[in-house]
C-alpha cells in the first residue's frame, strides 16, 4: 500500500508541477500580449537620442564641477521612468547623498546607497544579479540574457575611489567587463578626469563617454582622446565619444516639475507592474538557486 500511496503522491506531485508550469506559461503569454508600451510623458524630440545612449553597454560622464553631470544622469533616469510598464531597473549609488535620493522609492529602484557600507553591498548586489543572470543564460544556452536592463548608476565615482577604492574598483571593473551580455549597464559620473580615476582599465571597458566642460585639453584627451571639451560652455553641451565617432549634443535639463510629476505618478500606481516583475525576478532567482544547488 505504501508503494501505491507513493505512486499516487508522485502522480499528484507531478500533476501539480505541470499545472504550476502551465499557469506560469499562461501568465507569461498574457503578459506579453497585454503588454502595451505606454509613455507617461510625451517623448520630447530632444530626448530621442537618450534611448540610444541607454542602449550603450556602459556610459562614462566626465566634466568639471557644475558642468552638468548630475543633470545628464537625471535626463537618463527620466527616460528610464517615463515609460510604463517598465522592465528596466536601477541601482543608485549616490556618495554625495543628495543627487539621487529623490528616486529611491521608485519601483524601478532595486537599491539605493549613499553610505560607504551600503555602497559596497550595493555593488555586491549588482554583481550577484549579474552572476545569477549568467548562470541562467548558461543553463538555457543563451548568449544574452532575456532579462530587462539593469542600470547601475554611480554619481561622483571619484569620491568613491578616494574613500573605498580597494573594496569597489575591481568589482566595478568586473561589471564593466561582463555586464553587457547580462544587460547590466554602468553609468558612471566623475568630476575628476585625471588618469588616476579614468584609467586605462575603465576606458577599455567603457567606450561610450560624455565629456562635459572640463578644465584643460589634457582632461578632454583623457576622456574622449581629443582636445575640445575644455572649450565647451560651462554646462549644457557635451561631446559624446563612441566607437562610431564623436558627436556634439545639447543636453536638455529635465524640469523639476516634470520629474516630480513622474515620481508622483509612480508613487500612485497600485504596484501591479512592479509586483509582477518583482515576483518574476524572485521566482526566477529561486529557480536558479534551486537548479544550481542540485
Ligand atoms: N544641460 C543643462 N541645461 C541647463 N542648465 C544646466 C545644464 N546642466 C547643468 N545646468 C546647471 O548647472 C547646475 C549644476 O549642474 P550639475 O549637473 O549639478 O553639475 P555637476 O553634477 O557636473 O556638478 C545645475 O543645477 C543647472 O543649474
Ligand atoms: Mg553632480
Amino acid at each position: 500500500m505504501g508503494f501505491i500511496m507513493q505512486l499516487i503522491a508522485a502522480g499528484i506531485g507531478e500533476y501539480q508541477k505541470k499545472k504550476a508550469q502551465r499557469l506560469k506559461e499562461e501568465a507569461q503569454k498574457k503578459r506579453e500580449t497585454t503588454r502595451v508600451e505606454h509613455w507617461i510623458t510625451p517623448k520630447v524630440e530632444t530626448y530621442q537620442e537618450v534611448g540610444e545612449w541607454l542602449s550603450a553597454p556602459h556610459l562614462l560622464i566626465a566634466g568639471a564641477t557644475g558642468s552638468g553631470k548630475s543633470v545628464l544622469i537625471k535626463l537618463l533616469i527620466h527616460d528610464i521612468i517615463a515609460q510604463a510598464p517598465f522592465d528596466a531597473q536601477m541601482i543608485l549609488i549616490d556618495p554625495k547623498r543628495v543627487e539621487l535620493v529623490q528616486y529611491k522609492d521608485l519601483p524601478h529602484v532595486k537599491d539605493y546607497a549613499s553610505e560607504p557600507d551600503e555602497i559596497i553591498s550595493s555593488i555586491d548586489y549588482a554583481i550577484d544579479i549579474m552572476e545569477w543572470r549568467y548562470k541562467r543564460m548558461q543553463a538555457a544556452g543563451q548568449r544574452e540574457t532575456k532579462d530587462g536592463h539593469l542600470y547601475v548608476i554611480i554619481d561622483e565615482y571619484a569620491d568613491l575611489m578616494l574613500t573605498n577604492r580597494k573594496q569597489t574598483e575591481s568589482k566595478i571593473l568586473r561589471l564593466a567587463q561582463l555586464g553587457r551580455a547580462a544587460h547590466v549597464h554602468l553609468i558612471v559620473a566623475t568630476q575628476r578626469t585625471t588618469a588616476d580615476i579614468i584609467n586605462g582599465a575603465i576606458k577599455v571597458n567603457i567606450d561610450h563617454r560624455f565629456a562635459l566642460h572640463c578644465p584643460t585639453a589634457r582632461d578632454s584627451r583623457n576622456i574622449i582622446e581629443q582636445k575640445g571639451a575644455e572649450t565647451l560652455p560651462m554646462y549644457g553641451q557635451a561631446i559624446y565619444y563612441s566607437p562610431r565617432g564623436l558627436k556634439m549634443y545639447n543636453i536638455p535639463m529635465v524640469e523639476d516639475a516634470e520629474m516630480d510629476r513622474l515620481i508622483d505618478w509612480w508613487s500612485r500606481q497600485d504596484g501591479t507592474d512592479h509586483n509582477e516583475i518583482t515576483a518574476n525576478w524572485s521566482e526566477d532567482d529561486n529557480e536558479t538557486t534551486a537548479s544550481w544547488a542540485d
